[in-house]
Parts: structure tokens; sequence; C-alpha cells
């Protein structure tokens, strides 16, 4: 039943890229909003560590604050918006938030992947919402999607390329040729990097976000421990030269695919994050850059993809605000519906050694004769089958060293255990000096 209101109070926990863009906007749209809802979206109060700071975006000093209880205990306020990030103490504030049955907006991976369960239970204990489009793809529209509109299918996998700072770092390196450390030294220049980056090139970030789909994807809590993760670097020049001869491209992928009990493993879902090869022709292939992209699987609708700007302060205020007049509107009405499924599916993460792919393999090896073969005796061994071979001369300028060959294989799918088993045998034969890179290919 819909009740007038003046307004609706709204507090802003942090004011920086994404807590300036929204700022902005509220004001700059309020008639528009105000007319859509039906009354005025009113900030009230806007946390920040540092209140004398310029900021780039003009806000109000007497709603400047530092005290979280300005926000937190203010019954006015009937909605939190959080874009503060890291876990603490910003967890902690969402459960105060939602505790004094406040509706919550947010855009912090790190919480909803580690902590979005319980969030999201004490939100339906207190009948309010809690709102996260934001935390995955910036502005791309994913976590509605999900949510709702592909909840008639069952789906069969994830693929996302969901960090922009490392998808501007391979496709510098691809299009370049230069080395993983200058690609990160440009983009730290130009602000795609954060001085440090661990957090990024490592794939933390994807997998956090990884986890939010996929607990969405297939109703089950996923958590960070579930995902497998490597990060890019250590991807050579050589990799990419190899990989554009041979019609691939080189991009860090989240993958989260379901596998069935027909295809010899156990049920459950591949949960993992780590450069892949993606056919150049695929879509996947050619989102380079900043962008960020979603590839959905389900058994109804087939593949759909979701692109476009995975940060910024525009792009994320658009999820973030969007999230915000979605709660206005159930505010407003004074009705809220909890439109997110269970997490009972009951299907378990697989580990990673019962995952399975196809295998980019790069070898160093001395140029004699018989070592191919003893190589892919060990490939046969293990049931893996070979696609294709590359062997090149190493001049001493590409690495040539106590090796002077490269072969590079390409197989056909395997199973994780089994590559790596014989990798190891590969290691220990003669004539072989170095297993430099193993890249899995996507599914
Ligand atoms: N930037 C993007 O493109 C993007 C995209 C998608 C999602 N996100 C997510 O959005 C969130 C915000 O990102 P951002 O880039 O806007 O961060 P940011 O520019 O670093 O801004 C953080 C803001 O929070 C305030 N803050 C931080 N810790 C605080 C504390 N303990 N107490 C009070 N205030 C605190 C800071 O105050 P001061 O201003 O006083 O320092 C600042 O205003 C993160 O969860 C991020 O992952 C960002």
């Amino acid at each position: 039943m819909s009740t007038e209101r003046d307004s609706i109070g709204i507090g802003l926990l942090g004011a920086g890229v994404v807590g300036g863009g929204v700022a902005r906007i509220l004001r700059e749209k309020a008639d528009i909003y105000a007319r859509q809802i039906g009354c005025p979206l009113e900030l009230k109060r806007v946390l920040v560590r540092d209140v004398a700071k310029q900021r780039d975006v003009e806000i109000a000093p007497s709603l400047l604050t530092t005290d979280p209880s300005a926000v937190l205990d203010d019954p006015s306020i009937q909605m939190v918006i959080e874009v503060m990030g890291g876990e603490e103490p910003a967890f902690a504030y969402l459960k105060r938030a939602l505790t004094a049955g406040k509706f919550v907006v947010t855009g912090n991976k790190e919480v909803m992947a580690k902590h979005g369960g319980e969030l999201l239970r004490l939100a339906r204990e207190h009948n309010v919402d809690l709102l996260y489009e934001a935390s995955v793809g910036g502005g791309i529209p994913i976590i509605a999607p999900l949510k709702r509109d592909l909840l008639a299918n069952d789906i069969l996998s994830v693929t996302a390329i969901i960090n922009g700072t490392t998808n501007y770092i391979l496709t510098a390196m691809s299009k370049g040729g230069g080395s993983f450390a200058d690609a990160l030294a440009k983009a730290q220049e130009l602000g795609f990097a954060e001085p440090d980056p661990t957090n990024d090139i490592e794939g933390i970030d994807a997998a956090y976000k990884l986890c939010i789909l996929a607990t969405l994807s297939f109703h089950a809590d996923i958590m960070p421990a579930d995902v497998y993760r490597e990060g890019i670097t250590k991807l050579d020049a050589r990799d990419f030269e190899y990989a554009r001869e041979m019609g691939y491209a080189l991009k860090l992928l989240a993958i989260a695919r379901r596998r069935g009990d027909g295809d010899g493993v156990g049920d459950g879902i591949e949960l993992r994050v780590h450069p892949a090869l993606v056919p150049q022709d695929q879509l996947l292939a050619n989102v380079d850059g900043v962008l960020n992209a979603v590839e959905i699987e389900g058994d109804l609708m087939s593949r759909v993809l979701f692109q476009g700007p995975g940060a910024g302060s525009l792009p994320t205020t658009s999820a973030v605000v969007g999230d915000a007049l979605d709660a206005a509107v159930s505010i407003s009405n004074n009705v809220y519906w909890p439109h997110s499924f269970r997490r009972e599916s009951g299907v378990k993460p697989l580990p990673i050694d019962q995952c399975q792919s196809r295998y980019y393999l790069r070898i160093r090896v001395v140029d004699e004769p018989g070592v191919l073969a003893r190589i892919a005796g060990k490939l046969a061994d293990g049931n893996i089958s070979i696609a294709s071979v590359i062997q090149k001369e190493l001049d001493g300028a590409r690495g040539g060293g106590e090796g002077n060959a490269e072969i590079v294989i390409m197989t056909h799918e395997a199973l994780e255990a089994d590559i790596q088993r014989a990798l190891g045998d590969i290691r220990a034969l003669a004539g072989v000096a170095a297993v430099e890179q193993m890249i899995r290919v996507r599914p």
C-alpha cells in the first residue's frame, strides 16, 4: 500500500570515485527521480575519512561526517548506500544498517563475496532489501538479470572478463608485444592499476566477483576459498605470439561451470580464475582494454553476453543509483518482496584437479632427436591426446640458455589431475630443460 512521504532519506558511506558520482547524480537528476518515485530522494549525511579533503564533487560541508552513527543511527535515513570499499568497517556498518531496518545498496564485492549470505538473511529478517548491482562489472547490468530474467534457466556456465586492470594489461601485451612489467607500469601511469596491484593481477578481485555471480547462478553459497586462482604475472610475450599464431587471444577469465554425473567426474561446479586462451572468433576474445564482459549459458536461452564499462565513476554510479531507485520504490510503496532464491541447491565446488580443459604447454628442450617423442609418450601415458605441435629454434635473445628449442603443444580435453601428473613426468625427462608455461583453453 502506498503512503505519502515527504522524502526518502539517504545516507552515503564514502564520497570517492563512486560516492562522488552518486552524490552528483542524485543532485543533478533530483527532479526527474522525485517525479519517478513520487517523492524526493534527500541526501542527508555523507561519511568520509577526512571532511577537509578537496573533492571533485560539491557536497555541502554540513552533510559530511566522520561519525558512522550520524548515518547508521539516524531514523530519518531509510536507505544507506555503501561505497567505501574494503571488508571492515564496511561489513560492520552494513550489518548495523540492515539491523536498524534500513535498505542497503552496496558496490562492495569483497563484503558480498565473503558475507553476502549473512547480509541477505539479515535483510530478509528486517523486511528490507540489500542490492549490489555495482559489485560486479561496474555499469554492466548482470546481478538483476541473474536474479530475475534468467531464473527459468538452469545456468550451465558463467565465463567472464571481470577485471578491467588485467584486461587492460593483457590487451597492451597482446597489441604492443611488451613484457608484463612494462604493461603494468603503463597501466599504473594511466590510473588503470593501483599502486599496489596485487588484488587485480593475482585474480583476487575477479575471484570475489565470480563468487557473487556463481552464488546467484547456481543457488549455492560460493566462497572465495572455493575458487581456484592464478594471476597473470607469469605470462610472457612469447605466449601472446604463439596464441596469435594458433588463432587465440589471451584473457584472464573467471569461469564457473556446472558439471554433471554424465562426464565421468562428480556432480559439481568448476570455479576458477586464470589466464585462458579464447578462440579469436569468439566475442569474449575481442573484449579489450578496461571493458568487462560476462557470458552466461543457460539451458533455455543458450548464450548471452553482457558487455560494457566495468568500472569508472559514472558507469558505476549508473548501477548504484539504479539500485537506489529500486529500493526507493519499495520504500515509497511500503512493500518489499525478497526476490532472491534460497541457496540450497546442494551443488558443490569441484577441486581444480577435477576440472577439465584443453591445455597449451610451452616446453624448453634441447634440440636433439627423440625429445618430442618422449614428451608425447608421457602425455599418452596420462590419457592426454595432442591436437597440435609447434617446434621452434631459440636464439640466445629468446632465452636459448640451457635448452635451445621450444615446443608448444595444444592438447585435446583432459583432466587437470592427469595433466599435472604428466607435466611432473615431462619435467624429469632427459632433454627437457623446463616446462615454462601451461595455459588452459576456455571451455
Ligand atoms: N571505482 C570504480 O570504478 C568501482 C567500480 C565498481 C565498484 N567499485 C566499488 O565501490 C567502492 C568504492 O570505490 P571507490 O573507487 O569510489 O573508492 P575510493 O575512491 O577510494 O573512495 C572511498 C571513499 O570511502 C571513504 N572511506 C573509506 N574508508 C573509510 C572509513 N573507514 N571511514 C569513513 N570513510 C571511509 C573515503 O573517504 P575520504 O574521501 O575521506 O578518503 C572515500 O570517500 C568499492 O567497494 C569498490 O570496489 C568501484
